[in-house]
């Protein structure tokens, strides 16, 4: 007897709900073939849906026409099934959540049939990342992907209701806007309706946020996508999503406490792990000398100790020109410390190297403590004087045994490599408590960055995130003077070595704001005529306000423990920007690029 499925007989239950208490119980099944086992008489099926597995048996006696349907059964179909919950008696699986029980099926239909997959849905598929993108709708169907998924949607969820519940109003901003300098690099839209002008795809909603306090929408909120054309990395997408928030009349701390109370919330409900307020409060500078970014991980040590003062007191006395030269030509000397306990062999710090030149090193000079301080299996130690050495030891609180490594150079460099460098070495220790036993969250803000750094390329100071961002009133006085020591309100939120979210105070004086412009170097002419409406805008009594946004993927990302963005988002780009599922970016008819009054210039070939 056909049963009208979905019209008339609903689904009762998810593949994921059933226990010993409902035993007895009539149901509605829907879901996809997981697996499929012929014994003889009964054909068993587990029946998948997005909340788990049903084990569904077919056998002659309950139902003949059922049973013979089930014959057809192939992985991937989608099916519906009605039947009666059973006790599985001793054959209890106490691995599935629905393991007490099984289905009875006294109806069967097949909604579609499926083709044979190109891989298995199934937990662990060693097949490539690429043939899963391909088909991302058959990737989207796996266990874990599905965990992290719903992971997300809670999270967007606990972030909606605590931003309403604390006063914040969702408010939307454009996505075509008018492309700002500085920055990151925007993704241009043509308009067919004005022939020759582009829109930019909103890298941030930076510029109407603050527009929105200047309208006196004090506490704004949007969880919103955001477009930058850059380089795709683990922690970087070409589409990603802010939780984005703007209030007025604050201060840093106030800002702070939002979203500490956020992240406190999230990491409660979505984890079930309490983590204390107030995050530890991290200065800029320190985080560059004691880790070499200003996204440091916390979970370990490993600091770095900065040389640099110290070899270029001893000048050329100290015995090794390569430090000296690196010292006299601006540069800096870090070392850190491998302790004697996590001694590597002789290939591994080999291999240590090849990583350091990775990163973009010339070397990795390394020097072994002996019993009495003395410096082994280092070039370094022929011609170091014992002064330099002892203040090296000392400095870097080395004991015997124990493994310097270094880096001297441009700063920028030494920086990058021994900032990788910690975090290898780490991850090479064990150092890093992995999520999935407990792990361990380490927020932190890291604070009062510069204002301004120097391009070495233009030779001139260039704002370090954004022009709008308030410096230090005591640094006022530098503006003129010394552009570099102007420190401001600008804060990234750390969590575990990636910045997952950054903001500032902004600088809503337009005479403070036309002191930044000038020591930019930009002319006044020139800012208008990048930034005139939001110059206009903070005449008209635009409030002191300030925000942050926090990178939802990233966020998401560390609480599921997942490798990369792209296992938390649905339809991820690869490394190269592709969508390899839709074919995205690709080529267009040139009928639509005249209607844009666009014309392609291939590059040279070869
Ligand atoms: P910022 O550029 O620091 O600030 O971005 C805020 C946070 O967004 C995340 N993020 C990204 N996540 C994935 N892929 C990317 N390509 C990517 N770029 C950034 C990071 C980052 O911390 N308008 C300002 C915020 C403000 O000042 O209020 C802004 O966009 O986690």
């Amino acid at each position: 007897m056909s049963v009208p499925f979905i019209t008339q007989v609903k689904r009762t239950h998810n593949c994921g709900q059933l226990t010993a208490a409902d035993v007895g119980k009539q149901v509605v099944l829907f879901g996809w073939v997981q697996n499929r086992r012929d014994h003889g008489g009964a054909v068993f099926i587990d029946l998948r849906d997005r909340e788990g597995l049903t084990q569904v048996v077919f056998e002659p006696d309950i139902d003949a026409e059922a049973h013979g349907q089930a014959g057809a059964l192939r992985l991937e179909f989608c099916i519906g099934i009605q039947g009666t919950v059973a006790s599985r008696g001793a054959n209890i699986n106490p691995k599935m959540k629905t393991g007490e029980i099984e289905v009875r099926a006294t109806a069967l239909t097949i909604f579609n049939r499926s083709e044979p997959v190109p891989f298995p849905i199934e937990d662990a598929v060693d097949t490539t990342e690429e043939k899963r993108l391909a088909f991302r709708y058959l990737d989207l169907r796996r266990r874990p992907l599905q965990a992290m998924l719903t992971q997300r949607s809670r999270v967007n969820t606990l972030t909606r209701q605590y931003l309403v519940d604390t006063g914040f109003l969702e408010l939307e901003t454009p996505f075509l806007g008018r492309y700002t300098p500085g920055g990151a690099r925007n993704f241009l839209v043509p308009s067919r309706t004005n022939p020759g002008k582009f829109y930019a795809l909103a890298e941030s909603p930076q510029l109407y946020k603050q527009l929105f306090m200047v309208g006196g929408f004090d506490r704004y909120f949007q969880i919103v996508k955001c477009f930058r054309d850059e380089g795709v990395r683990v922690d970087r997408q070409p589409e990603f999503t802010q939780v984005d928030l703007e209030m007025s009349f604050v201060a840093q701390e106030d800002v702070f406490g939002v979203v500490e109370g956020l992240l406190q919330k999230v990491w409660k409900e979505v984890l079930g792990v309490e983590v204390k307020t107030p995050f530890r409060r991290l200065p800029f500078d320190e985080s560059m000398r004691r880790f070499g970014n200003d996204k440091p991980d916390m979970r370990f040590g490993l600091e770095h100790v900065e040389l640099t003062q110290l070899v270029k007191a001893r000048g050329p006395d100290g015995g090794v020109p390569m430090l000296w030269e690196a010292v006299e030509q601006g540069g800096m000397v870090k070392a850190m410390v491998l302790p004697a306990a996590q001694a590597l062999s002789r290939a591994e710090s080999d291999k240590l190297e090849e990583f350091a030149k990775g990163s973009g090193a010339r070397g990795l000079a390394r020097a072994k403590l002996g019993e009495s301080g003395e410096w082994t299996q280092s070039p370094l130690s022929k011609t170091i004087s014992a002064e330099l050495r002892v203040a090296i030891n000392q400095a870097c609180g080395a004991k015997p045994g124990d493994l310097l490594l270094f880096q001297f150079g441009r700063e920028a460099l030494v920086q990058t490599v021994m900032a990788n460098l910690r975090v290898h070495l780490a991850k090479k220790l064990g150092l890093i408590p992995e999520v999935g036993s407990g792990g361990r969250w380490e927020f932190l803000w890291v604070v009062d960055p510069p204002l301004f750094e120097w391009d070495e390329e233009s030779r001139r100071w260039v704002a370090a995130h954004h022009a709008f961002t308030r410096p230090h009133d005591e640094d006022l006085p530098f503006l003129k003077t010394e552009p570099g020591r102007v420190k401001c309100h600008r804060y990234d939120v750390v969590l575990n070595g990636f910045e997952i979210g950054g903001g500032s105070i902004r600088l809503h004086d337009p005479k403070v704001q036309s002191e930044v412009f000038s020591a930019l170097g930009i002319p006044e002419a020139e800012a208008r005529e990048k930034f005139g409406f939001l110059l206009d805008a903070l005449k008209f009594g635009a409030p002191p306000h300030g925000g942050i946004a926090l990178g939802m993927d990233r966020l998401v990302m560390l609480a599921t423990g997942a490798d990369s963005l792209r296992d938390v988002i649905p339809f991820p780009k690869t490394k190269t920007g592709a969508d390899l599922m839709t074919g995205a970016p690709g080529d267009v008819d040139p009928s639509q690029l005249e209607e844009l009054h666009v014309r392609i210039v291939h590059p040279p070939k070869g």
